[in-house]
């Protein structure tokens, strides 16, 4: 039931906000995914604050990956709730901070309505988490984690619907800095809401070889193996074609890490690759170079090349590939890739496109760094691009990051 009060303001006062810029746009490519009663409550949390910037005063308490590895390597049902409890308190504050940020964007890039809908999505999770009534047994920790995880699904296209819309609003964007700091903070800090969440849920569900997000015996080779799979057929799909990949090195190291993030950071690194082989070889598909990825594993981290023979990246281009939004994407004047000839040319949102937003490279480096990594580069102007990987490992022995 709508308020007595929400019922007696003027009519456009009780639209949600993204129906009154939907009369002032017709740009508009919103997906209702909030029922109304839920849209009308986050909208008057535009105006009514105060809780959020409460909780948003308070400093997130984050976690080094060996602590979640230790503490909870036997799981019992009192790990399962120390953990939900910690959960129940550190996402309103971390989801608040994210609210800020968007709150603190210039007024025209806040009401583009892709972005606006990420923080409509937000300020609902601020609610339904925030009133979550205090943790005590199985049962509340039961509800709790339904919530959670409808929340990880529900908010699943965040970093598709920014790009959308930082895509949509660039040509009002003279801060490249402003857009940078805000992207990095928020992929990055989501990131680190996401993993707090999984490793709650992966907790309880007690996955073989797993502590919550943290693969005890994580094999490079077999997880590299998976993603040239997937990037394969993303290229077929888009091409007809995809090249051979290789992979040598330290075939046999395996050890315990997050895959989680890496998971995003290799898909969009081998479609790079692909995409860069496949267009620089438009005559010869049937005789295309491999790519090759090498894994070196020592005691401080694991690095991993991929090496490809793409052609390399333009000088003019280098400057600018580590910028949010740079994409050489609908550039190319063959035909052959502009009108998708080869192959049937399937590039949906739920499979992902092969490129397009120029979010990869930025956004992985985002990523990696939080994870006290680097991601660099190193390109051959005419031959092709090695991308660098480097990642600590999180035994805590030589220093890690926090979540
Ligand atoms: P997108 O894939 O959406 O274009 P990225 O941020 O992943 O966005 O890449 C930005 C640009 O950098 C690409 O459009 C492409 O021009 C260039 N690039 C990235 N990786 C490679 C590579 N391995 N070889 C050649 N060019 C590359
Ligand atoms: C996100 O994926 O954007 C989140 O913040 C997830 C969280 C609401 C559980």
């Amino acid at each position: 039931m709508l308020s007595k009060a929400w019922k007696n303001r003027p009519f456009i006062a009780r639209l949600p906000l993204f129906q009154i810029l939907r009369h002032q746009s017709d740009d508009l490519r919103y997906k209702p995914s909030i029922d109304t009663q839920e849209r009308a409550k986050s909208v008057t949390s535009f105006y009514n604050q105060s809780k959020i910037d409460a909780i948003a005063s308070k400093d997130s308490v984050r976690l080094v990956p060996s602590a979640m590895l230790y503490t909870y390597k036997v799981s019992d049902n009192s790990d399962i709730l120390r953990s939900v409890q910690y959960l129940h308190k550190e996402l309103p504050v971390r989801i608040a901070h994210r609210i800020a940020g968007f709150r603190n964007l210039p007024f025209i890039v806040g009401c583009n309505p892709s972005i606006l809908s990420v923080h409509e999505l937000y300020i609902r999770a601020f609610h339904l988490l925030s009133e979550f009534p205090p943790i005590k047994d199985e049962a509340d920790e039961a509800a709790y984690s339904k919530l959670v995880k409808q929340l990880l699904d529900d908010h699943r296209d965040v970093v598709t619907s920014l790009a959308e819309g930082f895509k949509q609003c660039s040509r009002f964007l003279q801060d490249e800095g402003m857009v940078k700091t805000f992207l990095d903070k928020t992929l990055t800090s989501r990131l680190g809401i996401r993993m707090l969440a999984e490793h709650h849920i992966g907790l309880s569900e007690k996955k073989p070889n797993y502590i919550g997000i943290i693969c005890v015996n994580f094999t490079p080779k077999t997880f590299i193996e998976r993603k040239v799979e997937v990037a394969k057929r993303m290229c077929e799909d888009k091409y007809g074609h995809s090249p051979e990949v290789k992979i040598n090195g330290h075939l046999s190291c395996s050890f315990p890490y997050i895959p989680q993030p890496l998971d995003y950071v290799l898909h969009e690194m081998l479609k790079n690759a692909m995409r860069a082989t496949v267009e620089s070889h438009l005559d010869t598909l049937d005789r295309m170079p491999p790519i090759t990825v090498t894994i070196a594993n020592n005691d401080i981290d694991f690095i991993i090349r991929i090496s490809d023979r793409g052609g390399g990246i333009r000088h003019d281009h280098l400057e600018k590939i580590w910028d949010y939004g740079f994409t050489t994407s609908g550039q190319t004047e063959d035909d052959r890739v502009s009108r998708g000839l080869f192959g049937q040319f399937i590039e949906s949102r739920a499979a992902g496109a092969m490129h397009g937003f120029g979010f990869g490279l930025p956004a992985c480096k985002a990523y990696v760094e939080y994870l006290a990594g680097s991601l660099q580069l190193q390109t051959l102007q005419g031959i092709g691009t090695d991308v660098y990987l480097r990642l600590r490992h999180i035994d805590g022995k030589h220093g890690s990051f926090r979540i």
